[in-house]
């Protein structure tokens, strides 16, 4: 069934309060709720009260007291029904679950020695019988039980507010939260863990206690996450005057997660992923990642939390604007421009691609058929640049003036995305009626660019013309409000005034344009010469920019451009220019040559004195095979394989010298510091190495593995020898795994340098390492590791035409169907972009969708994806 967005209606019932009782034995656990309910005023006479449930053992129901008999009561399917219930309440139930057996890893499971909890999005209706919708908001009180010497910890939302000793070895602890919530934002844990404490003082004086909770053997790894906290809590104080709530704020770590981590009210549940880091172990992005999401999940405190959302179609209503939170947060804590680089990569890399296949959504979708199969990148990411794209707008002044506001008015309730949009219309003055588009129109909008420069009159007028594409279920779309922060490049490198027709005094040397029409120009004035124009500075907008910028022009921006993001997107354009207009000389049979402008190109930007290293490793990373064949009509797999490969090799012969000088000077002395410039300097140090193995032998790469004294270093030089056809190679992956085949995360690392090798037999590789005792099939992060990373970033050999790729991915989904749903719903979209190959993967690809969409007992968010594809 599926769900819609124009059915939606506030609830019937609320359920005020909520007292929960869970009792956990090794083989059942049995969950007892008596929930006070409460008729909405507007409700009808005589309305039934709907509770989700979910794989639930009915042991009793209650209503005040009094038992309720066959007949009082249905429960059909998932949902348990009672007929024209009273106005006010108190309905108590008692129900049997299996988190022994659970291994979907929603609502309560248990896992690696821990039972934890997850419910969003709709985890909470596998714990007890409840209106699970997160517009039903109440108190909760829980109480969790279990034998103490095997789970001494006992955790819930809130503050602790009683604990004691029951009979037969077992304890108790009550907590109790003070702060209305939704069911998603509920949490239980109970374990034994190690426990890592600090202190936090909020501006107005409130001391917060901080405490992780990991694996004993884990304490050690937890510091950079307490940092990333401490830090986070300062943050939102002084840039949205938001400051925490509650005495304690808790994180357990697990290693058995579906996502990232969860912003559960005071009790974060986290992948352990993002949690633990030590330079032996952690790689540079790790420590990144750890302080990207520990920060997004204490900013959901407020945007998520206390407002919260309506329905789930309002998602990106708390995901984009947490996103947007949590990049300008890392922007500020390291390098923006960096920062602002690796999100648009990711953004073109997944959410583009989503935004032109059979799952293209809105960011406030209209439909699901399962709620978790709208997590995507299109929800968070896309989301997160359209709250960009209002801060460009109103600026920052009347974007804090704006959330301001939109806290000030709906702390406490459950809102949509209209109710955020209003807030910073109201605030700033700024209309933002054709904005709204960009809520409910799917597809990536085109922009095309046309220039004309009339040197008689000194007028320059750039043409700007938009299409969004169809997508499925929308066509003839609106043109979309778009801002293009922009500036013009003078011959000699220097910014032009920026004086717009009919202006009386000179322009400022960098402007946002407003796009709100199909096709709209643009004259300056007292433009002298022609200027190069560098447009959607700091990708000013989540569009297609289609210019026809010269590879004397884009080399000029590499160079030029004062928009450290438009230097590197120029690099970009560049490459992907000359890689696909080689696949399709390839095509042709004609030899490939490599423009020498590009190698000097290429040579001035790898030894410039002055630029920030993290941002020369940036702009030298070639594109994606991915990324490259999105900008294809019909992939090329083997072509976009040999031209970007021939690209590389050629860069590493002719820069020999270069790649060598430079890979010394940034090596380092003394111990690892995970500080802005030693992460630069390690970032280009890694890169160079991937091109010295090009032209140096195994050995020499060999010799970086075994000297490097930290995780990057050494994953840098691992995941190039992994690809190595060498001795060498094995040798590496040998002494890797034996030393660290006691720490999962590390092996996860392992196991995705082999997955994404160039060496042939790399298939053959991943499915014997399905078999290697360190895999997991029910471990998320195991599955991700190998296969996820196999089939998303190794396209070459996933694409083989013997179809066994395909085969492997959809054994997986099959096998996993049964075992946990979202994930097998996540990797089956591995195929989405089926329709874009050549007719014989097509066939082949289609035959995989086929056969899983007729696996017994499909789940629903499986067949979504699948059907949706096939559609
Ligand atoms: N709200 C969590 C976060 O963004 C992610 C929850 C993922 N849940 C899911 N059903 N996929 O931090
Ligand atoms: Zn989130």
């Amino acid at each position: 069934v599926e769900t819609h967005l124009k059915d939606y209606k506030r609830p019937d019932f609320n359920v005020e309060t909520v007292e929960l009782h869970a009792d956990i034995f090794e083989t059942e656990t049995f969950v007892t709720a008596s929930l006070g309910v409460r008729k909405s005023p507007e409700a009808a006479d005589g309305v039934s009260l709907l509770l989700d449930g979910r794989e639930l053992d009915l042991v009793s129901i209650e209503l005040d007291g009094r038992v309720l008999t066959d007949g009082e009561y249905t429960l059909e399917g998932e949902v348990l029904t009672l007929p024209a219930a009273p106005d006010a309440f108190v309905l108590t139930t008692k129900v049997k679950i299996h988190p022994e057996t659970n291994t979907s890893l929603e609502g309560l499971y248990f896992a690696d020695g821990t039972f934890l909890t997850q419910c969003e999005a709709e985890g909470f209706r596998r714990i007890t019988f409840f209106p699970d919708r997160p517009d039903v908001m109440g108190s909760y009180r829980c109480t969790v039980s279990a034998d103490k010497g095997t789970y001494p910890v006992l955790l819930a939302n809130g503050n602790l507010v009683d604990e004691g000793e029951l009979s037969g070895g077992r304890h108790f602890a009550t907590w109790e939260d003070p702060h209305k919530k939704p069911s998603y934002l509920f949490a239980m844990v109970a374990g034994d863990l190690a426990c890592r404490e600090d202190t936090f003082t909020t501006a107005s004086g409130r001391e917060v206690a901080l405490k992780f909770y990991v694996d004993h053997q884990d304490a050690d790894k937890c510091g950079h996450a307490i940092e990333s906290l401490k830090k986070s809590m300062a943050w939102d104080e002084k840039t949205f005057g938001l400051e925490y709530d509650l005495d304690t704020y808790m994180v357990v770590a697990t290693h058995s997660f579906n996502a990232g981590a969860m912003e559960n009210k005071g009790l974060n549940v986290f992948n352990s992923k993002y949690v633990l880091a030590k330079p032996e172990t952690a790689t540079d992005m790790d420590f990144q990642g750890i302080e990207g999401v520990i920060g997004h999940e204490y900013f959901h405190n407020w945007t998520g939390n206390r407002v919260t959302l309506c329905n789930w179609f309002q998602l990106s209503l708390k995901e984009g604007l947490t996103v947007f939170r949590d990049q300008e947060f890392s922007s500020d804590m390291g390098s923006r421009a960096v920062k602002r680089i690796a999100d648009v990569r990711g953004l073109r890399a997944s959410q583009f691609a989503e935004d032109a296949g059979p799952m293209a959504h809105p960011i406030r979708p209209e439909s699901y058929i399962e709620m978790n199969n709208f997590y995507t990148a299109t929800v968070y990411n896309k989301g997160a640049e359209v709250i960009r794209m209002i801060h460009t707008f109103l600026g920052p002044e009347g974007f804090r003036k704006g959330m301001d506001l939109y806290v000030a008015r709906h702390d406490g309730s459950a809102v949509a995305c209209e109710d955020f949009i209003a807030a910073m219309e109201d605030a700033s003055g700024v209309d933002l009626s054709r904005f709204r588009l960009w809520y409910s129109q799917a597809g990536t909008p085109k922009v095309t660019v046309t220039r004309a420069f009339d040197a008689e009159t000194s007028r320059y007028t750039l043409t700007f013309s938009q299409k969004v594409p169809d997508t499925p279920g929308q066509a003839n779309k609106k043109a979309m409000q778009i801002p293009v922060r922009m500036g013009l490049l003078g011959d000699d490198g220097a910014p032009v005034s920026l004086t717009l027709e009919g202006e009386t005094s000179l322009g400022p040397l960098e402007r946002v344009l407003s796009l709100s029409s199909d096709l709209e120009s643009f004259t300056f004035t007292g433009v002298e010469k022609e200027p190069v124009p560098s447009l959607f500075r700091g990708f000013s907008a989540p569009i297609n920019q289609v210019t026809d910028l010269t590879e004397a022009e884009l080399i000029f921006l590499m160079a030029h451009d004062t928009d450290s993001f438009n230097r590197w997107d120029a690099a970009q354009q560049l490459y992907a220019n000359t890689i696909l207009g080689m696949v399709a000389e390839l095509k042709k049979g004609e030899p490939l040559a490599l423009s020498t402008d590009l190698v000097a190109a290429v040579q001035t930007t790898l030894t410039h004195p002055t630029l920030d290293k993290a941002l020369i490793a940036q702009a030298l990373t070639l594109p994606s095979e991915t990324e490259l064949g999105d900008r294809m009509a019909e992939i090329d797999v083997d072509g976009i394989h040999a031209a970007r490969e021939f690209v590389a090799d050629t860069l590493a012969v002719a820069l020999k010298e270069s790649w060598r000088s430079v890979y010394e000077a940034c090596k380092e002395v003394g111990p690892y510091r995970p500080d802005t410039q030693s992460m630069a300097k390690r970032r280009l140090k890694g890169l160079c190495l991937s091109y010295l193995s090009r032209v140096e032998s195994p050995a020499f790469v060999m010799d970086a593995f075994a000297s490097a004294a930290n995780m990057t270093d050494e994953l840098a030089a691992l995941t190039v020898l992994v690809g190595m056809d060498s001795p060498e190679s094995d040798e590496a992956m040998d002494r890797f795994y034996g030393a660290w085949k006691g720490d999962t995360l590390v092996l996860d690392k392992w196991f995705t340098a082999q997955a994404l090798s160039n060496r042939p037999g790399t298939l053959e590789r991943v499915a014997s390492l399905m078999e290697h005792p360190d895999f997991d099939i029910k471990n998320p992060n195991k599955v991700r590791a190998l296969i996820g990373a196999f089939c998303q970033a190794n396209p070459w050999h996933f694409h083989r035409l013997d179809g066994k790729g395909y085969d492997l991915l959809a054994d997986t989904v099959i096998a996993l169907n049964t075992i946990n749903p979202s994930i097998a719903a996540r990797m089956a979209s591995g195929f989405n972009r089926w329709k874009r190959y050549d007719e014989k993967r097509q066939g082949l690809m289609k035959a995989r969708l086929e056969r899983i969409k007729g696996t017994e007992n499909l789940a629903n968010g499986v067949f979504e994806i699948v059907s949706k594809a096939l559609a």
